[in-house]
């Protein structure tokens, strides 16, 4: 069996959560890690499969037996780290969103294109299996044409403010995904945006002119209409819910939760609270991104993500900004 050396650049949240599912994959051998605050990390290491840690990501770009990197770094270093593993010929698995400007990314796809390396974007989302069926159903037109498209996504806790300031604001840290999801299950482009948001979990947040609460209103390409609602903070736990809604029926995706169990008293109905976070409920849609994106370098295939679908996101995310700002609908720039 082929083994795949990988290096993995930023070893946080998602880092670790990737690094922690590929020690299961037989096929996969981490040998680097790179993080400035590898220091902090020795308890980690030690029960990790990592081989080496280093402070400087360049050491793993420079490492020739290395082919494919894993980049979890900070969003606003994504960019000189996809040139330079492209440039340097390894395979990239990175996390969304590409950049923070638009130009950037293109630049950045430019230089994967001409590299002729494997790029794949980490919207996860889309290897969730529920998500996955209601995309075929509404591909196979069992549900007819598909007319309204909702979203319910919504963070059981907001981030710290440290990463906020980082982030690139909500439409580009969270509701990328429900515009990757809004792309992925309609098969139609967005043409337009309208968002209105505010800040009301915490108001701390305007100071980095951001909001932790929005809905956004889209409109498909294929004449469908859209709507996400997103927040910061859901107390009961993290609420991910779709609904497509077509000439011919539904589809609906409810939260996952523990267990299917209802307990019916003289209080009333309880069952569990939805799982509480992106690990908790998408930790087989993490594993399932990551195996494909290493089957894809094995077989020579097309990446299940691609660099476009990063980049149209991330155009989605910037007309909802621009749509806030004014208060009017944008339109989204188109490839
Ligand atoms: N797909 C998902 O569900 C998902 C979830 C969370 C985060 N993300 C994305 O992953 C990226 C990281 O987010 P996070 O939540 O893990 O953040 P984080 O702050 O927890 O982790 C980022 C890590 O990168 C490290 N880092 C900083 N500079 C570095 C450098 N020069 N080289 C190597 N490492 C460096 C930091 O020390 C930190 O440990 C962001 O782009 C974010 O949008 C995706």
């Amino acid at each position: 069996m082929k083994v795949h050396v990988v290096g993995v650049i930023g070893a946080g949240r998602i880092g670790k959560l990737h690094i922690a599912n590929m020690k299961n994959m037989h096929k996969v051998r981490v040998k680097t890690v790179s993080d400035p605050f590898i220091d902090q990390m020795q308890d980690w290491f030690i029960n990790s499969c990592v081989e080496n840690l280093t402070k400087d990501y360049k050491d793993i770009i420079n490492d020739p037996e290395i082919k494919a990197v894993i980049i979890c770094a900070p969003t606003d270093l994504h960019i000189p780290i996809i040139k330079e593993a492209a440039a340097a010929g390894k395979h990239i698995f990175c996390e969304k969103p590409i950049s923070f400007s638009d130009e950037e990314t293109i630049e950045a796809y430019e230089t994967v294109q001409k590299a002729g390396v494997k790029f794949q974007l980490g919207f996860n989302r889309r290897f969730d299996r529920n998500f996955a069926k209601v995309k075929e159903i509404v591909a196979n037109k069992e549900i007819g044409d598909l007319h309204i498209l909702k979203i319910q996504s919504r963070d059981p806790e907001p981030p710290s403010l440290d990463y906020v300031a980082h982030s690139g604001g909500i439409f580009m840290d969270m509701s990328i995904h429900d515009f990757d999801m809004a792309r992925y299950i309609s098969g139609s482009e967005v043409e337009e945006v309208y968002a209105t948001g505010t800040a009301l979990v915490n108001p701390e947040i305007s100071k980095y002119e951001d909001i932790d609460t929005a809905i956004i209103t889209l409109k498909f390409a294929n004449g469908a209409i859209g709507v996400i609602d997103n927040s910061r903070q859901a107390v009961y736990g993290y609420d991910q819910q779709l609904e497509a809604f077509g000439s011919k029926g539904s589809a609906k995706v409810n939260n996952e939760t523990q267990s299917r169990v209802e307990v019916l008293t003289t209080d009333g109905v309880k069952s569990d609270n939805p799982l509480y976070f992106f690990l908790e409920r998408y930790n087989d849609a993490y594993i399932a991104e990551m195996s494909q994106f290493f089957d894809a370098i094995e077989n020579n295939t097309e990446v299940p993500c691609s660099f476009i679908d990063g980049i149209m996101a991330q155009r989605i995310a910037q007309a909802a900004k621009e749509s806030l700002l004014t208060g009017k609908p944008v339109k989204v720039k188109k490839l």
